[in-house]
Parts: C-alpha cells; sequence; structure tokens
C-alpha cells in the first residue's frame, strides 16, 4: 500500500471552494483504492501576505518541497494589487515553481463532446479538439535580468523586463514536448517570435536540433503571432505546442476558451522531484466566496497529480471518467451552462464523489 502526501494551498479567492472540492474528490478515491493520501494545509499568496507579511512563507514552501506533490488554487486579487511586486501574491507562485524547479507545465486544452455549445465558437470549429500546450515555466521574461522602473534624468519613467533563454533550458522543455508527443499525435507546433526576437530565433535552433532525437515526431514551427490566430482558425491542426513562458501564459488562455470555459483547463508543473498541480484560471475575485466557482478545473488537476506523481493511473482514470458522467448528466456550474440552470461549486463537487462510486462500483 501507497502513502502520499499532499501539500494543499488553496490561496486566494475561489482557490478556497476549489480546492475544497478536489480534496473531497480524492478523499473519495481513496476509499476506492489501496493508496492513501495525507492532506497538510498551508497559506500562499495575498492570504499569506495578510498572515505573516509575504506571499510565501517559509513554513509553505518547507511543507511543498517535502511533500510528493502539491495541489494549489489561485493567488492574487485586487486587496492586494497595490502592493511592490516583491510581495505580490503572483511572487508566490512564481516562488514555488523556481524554488521546485517546476520547468515542465502541461496545460491539456480538450474539449468535451457534452460542452462543444459551450464554446464562443461553432461547433465544427471546436469538437474534436485535444491540445496540449507545453509551457517553459521557469525561464523568460518573467525571471530574466535586468528588470525594473527607472525614472531617467528629464524625469521620464523607463520600464524594463528581459526575455532570456539559454539552450539548455529549450532543450530540456524541448524534450517534454517530444516526448508527449508520442504518447498523443506526435505532432509538435514550436511557437517563437523569431522573425523580431533574437532570443526565440534561438529557441527556434534548438528545437531543430533536438528534434534530430525524436525523427518519429513531426515538428513544425509558427509565430507566436499567427499561432493566436490559427487557434481560433483551425485549432484541430494543433497536438502538441511548445514555447516559452509568456506566450505560453498566453496561449493557454486562449486555449482555454475554445473548450467552452477557463474553469475546466487543468495543469501540471513538473521537472522537479515535487510536482505541484493548479487549475490554469486565477482566482476570480468576483465570485469568491459564492459558492458559484467550477472546481473542475482543479479537481482535473488532481486526477493529473495522480497519473504524473503517483503513477496511480487507473485511480486517474476513474476522475476523468467521472467528470465525463457528471457532464453527461447535464450538471453544470454557471460558466458551462450557457443560461440554463447551474450548481453550486459544492454541488459539483458531491457530484463527482457520486460519479466515481459509479465509475468504480
Ligand atoms: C498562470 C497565471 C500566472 C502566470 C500568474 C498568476 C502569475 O496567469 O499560471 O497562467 O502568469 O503564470
Ligand atoms: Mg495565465
Amino acid at each position: 500500500m501507497s502513502s502520499f502526501k499532499i501539500a494543499v494551498l488553496p490561496g486566494d479567492g475561489i482557490g478556497q471552494e476549489i480546492v475544497a472540492e478536489a480534496v473531497k474528490v480524492l478523499r473519495k478515491v481513496a476509499e476506492h483504492s489501496s493508496a492513501t493520501f495525507e492532506f497538510e494545509e498551508a497559506p500562499v499568496g495575498g492570504t499569506a501576505y495578510d498572515l505573516t507579511g509575504t506571499p510565501l512563507p517559509e513554513a509553505t514552501l518547507k511543507l511543498a518541497q517535502s511533500s510528493d506533490a502539491v495541489l494549489l488554487g489561485a493567488v492574487g486579487g485586487v486587496k492586494w494589487e497595490a502592493l511592490d511586486y516583491s510581495v505580490r501574491p503572483e511572487r508566490a507562485l512564481l516562488g514555488l515553481r523556481k524554488e521546485l524547479g517546476l520547468f515542465a507545465n502541461l496545460r491539456p486544452a480538450k474539449v468535451y463532446p457534452q460542452l462543444v455549445d459551450a464554446s464562443p465558437l461553432r461547433p465544427e470549429i471546436v469538437s474534436g479538439i485535444d491540445v496540449l500546450v507545453v509551457r517553459e515555466l521557469t525561464g523568460d521574461i518573467y525571471f530574466g535580468q535586468p528588470r525594473g522602473v527607472e525614472t531617467l534624468p528629464d524625469g521620464r519613467k523607463r520600464g524594463f523586463n528581459t526575455m532570456v533563454y539559454t539552450s539548455d533550458e529549450v532543450e530540456r522543455i524541448a524534450r517534454v514536448a517530444f516526448e508527449a508527443a508520442r504518447k498523443r499525435s506526435s505532432k509538435v507546433c514550436s511557437v517563437d517570435k523569431a522573425n523580431v526576437l533574437e532570443c526565440t530565433e534561438m529557441w527556434r535552433g534548438e528545437v531543430i536540433r533536438v528534434h534530430a532525437d525524436y525523427q518519429d515526431v513531426a515538428l513544425s514551427h509558427m509565430y507566436v503571432d499567427n499561432a493566436a490566430m490559427q487557434l481560433i482558425r483551425w485549432p484541430r491542426q494543433f497536438d502538441v505546442i511548445v514555447t516559452g513562458n509568456i506566450f505560453g501564459d498566453i496561449l493557454s488562455d486562449e486555449a482555454s476558451m475554445l473548450t467552452g470555459s477557463i474553469g475546466m483547463l487543468p495543469s501540471a508543473s513538473l521537472g522537479g522531484k515535487t510536482g505541484m498541480y493548479e487549475p490554469i484560471h486565477g482566482s476570480a475575485p468576483d465570485i469568491a466566496g459564492q459558492n458559484k466557482a467550477n472546481p473542475i478545473a482543479t479537481v482535473l488537476s488532481a486526477a493529473m497529480m495522480l497519473k504524473h506523481s503517483f503513477d496511480l493511473t487507473t485511480e486517474s482514470d476513474w476522475i476523468e471518467r467521472a467528470v465525463e458522467k457528471v457532464l453527461d448528466q447535464g450538471i453544470r456550474t454557471a460558466d458551462i451552462a450557457a443560461g440554463g440552470q447551474a450548481v453550486g461549486c459544492d454541488a459539483m463537487g458531491d457530484a463527482l464523489c457520486r460519479a466515481i462510486d459509479e465509475v468504480v462500483g
């Protein structure tokens, strides 16, 4: 019997509600599995700042480092927007990614047939979409130095950030993408801006070099502006998209809308000893505390945790099948209800637990 320790970091806004439902679902999974889970919760983001004066307290980082996986909700909110960058809630997320060495962010965007009508795009464009965005997570303009805002002698302000990658960073994320493609439709599209940015021209060259080891995978390249357009025009042309941190941030939000709602997209951040799992959406302060959030992205992130960190593929499948079952039953949170009858976040969690009983039983 295997036992896994999960660091539970709900964070801010709807983070509290959605993570509670994902933990509920994991407890339900444990009822049917020989594996056991131990949960330990810690504050992160604005909530942690309010309690301790820092968004990523030492104890929270220690807990994450000493756990088998991290389940995170979301961070950020209007309340903390005026804070200095060094203590903004978002810093906690970036700090965790960096400290845990999580350079590879997997963001699958799959359209469920039951939700084809929830997408703002026409059914013939979105049906059958199954894209995996492989986003580099610990480099690029997010972490590049120098960065800051300075005041020039004439009083004008000058703000600057640096886009930077080293070839080894590109190589390791390219390998993750090629390996992932081999388990899917064997197509990788590398997204860059090589016509303007030297950094990404180097990126393209490295991806081509690494591709020599993966000749069975088809490789194409696309400029990010074109990729943003193609994702809307003909999304089914994509299998795996590999790209840098900032482009991946933007394109994965775009890809999520193809699926009907950003509330459906999970993610796994891998590369270090401890993986981190979180929905791709934010803390949604506008609906926080109202029991309106869709917990499915977090629940599917928990499924990714079972698969990638614990090698519990059967249990992971239970969750994925439970999500399909609940959608088949017509149970919807407001974001995917297309104006129809909607249930609350907790009722969606309960429905998923019942569906797991049915799927396993
Ligand atoms: C994401 C988020 C984060 C990011 C923010 C909250 C720092 O948008 O995970 O996509 O930009 O990476
Ligand atoms: Mg984002």
